[in-house]
């Protein structure tokens, strides 16, 4: 694989949506590559590539090569780190969508993985996500790289954890967010600020971007629960309610949840402001996920 295939065609702006879309092809035929080569039984192959290629937006890596791209970064480095995010973002969503944890019917337009393969498989397509994600990251030789996604890996199940079993507090709360989605989506950015070479204050402006996006697009996914459609989402809303969860709007009601979010946004520009780069896809994503319907 060439080392620069970011590259856009002389003269051309690409929209948000446009460049989102290259992310995701870039993302997705390495992933087809990673899991064809995983020398699994077809059950494990079927379930894993189930979830994989159910259609998700694919945020991560593309927060990941962005911010590569922006520092100027080699993709072939980047885009490992961002396949390794993603199917370690996928395994969570496999194990948060079981009867013992969300127990959420639908994932990505479809059945979740239990409904589809029954509750075992879903476990083991998990499990061979996430194992499949530590092979991917083993191969790279940046070990800030490696240490970050698994920080964040890791950090991610704290959450879940505090999410399962959390006091329903303002306190609980932040960290339950922070952990639970914040881990990963820091990692995705760092994942990308590393493997391009970032210097300690690039570092120390993109942990406050993504600590202020990371927060943006859990609080706005809070708010989709109530106002979003299956159709839009490609899961069921209404499910914290039922569940007890506890989020921005179960907490302090929808008005506060959509002035958090619009505060969260701010700040993280601000933050990418303060980089001085050319910062354009990340500052567009931040908008466009403010008032997200997906
Ligand atoms: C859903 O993540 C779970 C959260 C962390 C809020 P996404 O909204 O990124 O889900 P996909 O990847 O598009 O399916
Ligand atoms: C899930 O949070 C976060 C992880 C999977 C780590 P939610 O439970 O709110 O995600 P959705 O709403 O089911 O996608
Ligand atoms: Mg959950
Ligand atoms: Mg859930
Ligand atoms: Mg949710």
């Amino acid at each position: 694989m060439p080392d620069r295939i970011y590259t856009v065609p002389a003269g051309r702006q690409m929209a948000l949506q446009e460049k989102w879309s290259y992310y995701q092809t870039l993302t997705e035929s390495m992933l087809r590559v990673l899991v064809d080569q995983s020398d699994t039984p077809q059950l494990l192959y079927d379930s894993m590539t189930y979830s994989l290629f159910a259609g998700g937006k694919r945020l991560r890596p593309a927060l990941c090569l962005a911010t590569s791209e922006m520092l100027d970064g080699t993709a072939t480095e980047a885009l490992k780190a961002a396949c390794a995010l993603e199917m370690i973002h996928t395994y969570s969503l496999i194990h948060d969508d079981l009867p013992a944890m969300d127990n959420d019917d639908m994932r990505r337009g479809k059945p979740s993985c239990h409904k589809a393969f029954g509750e075992g498989n879903a476990i083991l397509a998990g499990d061979g996500l996430l194992t499949l994600a530590c092979m991917t990251l083993g191969q790279s030789s940046n070990l800030k790289v490696i240490n970050i996604v698994t920080r964040g890996a890791l950090d991610m199940v704290s959450g879940q954890s505090l999410d399962l079993n959390g006091k329903q507090d303002a306190e609980t709360l932040f960290s339950i967010h922070e952990k639970k989605t914040g881990a990963l989506i820091r990692a995705s950015i760092l994942a990308g600020a590393y493997s391009a070479g970032a210097n300690a204050k690039q570092v120390q402006l993109l942990t406050e971007f993504a600590d202020h996006f990371g927060m943006l697009f859990q609080i706005t996914d809070d708010i989709l629960d109530v106002t979003g459609t299956p159709e839009l989402l490609g899961k069921t809303p209404g499910k914290d309610k039922a569940e007890n969860k506890v989020t921005f709007v179960t907490l302090y009601g929808m008005d506060v949840a959509m002035e958090e979010a619009s505060h969260a946004a701010d700040a993280a520009l601000e933050s990418l402001r303060e980089l001085n780069l050319d910062s354009s896809f990340l500052e567009e994503l931040t908008l466009y996920t403010r008032n997200r319907s997906w």
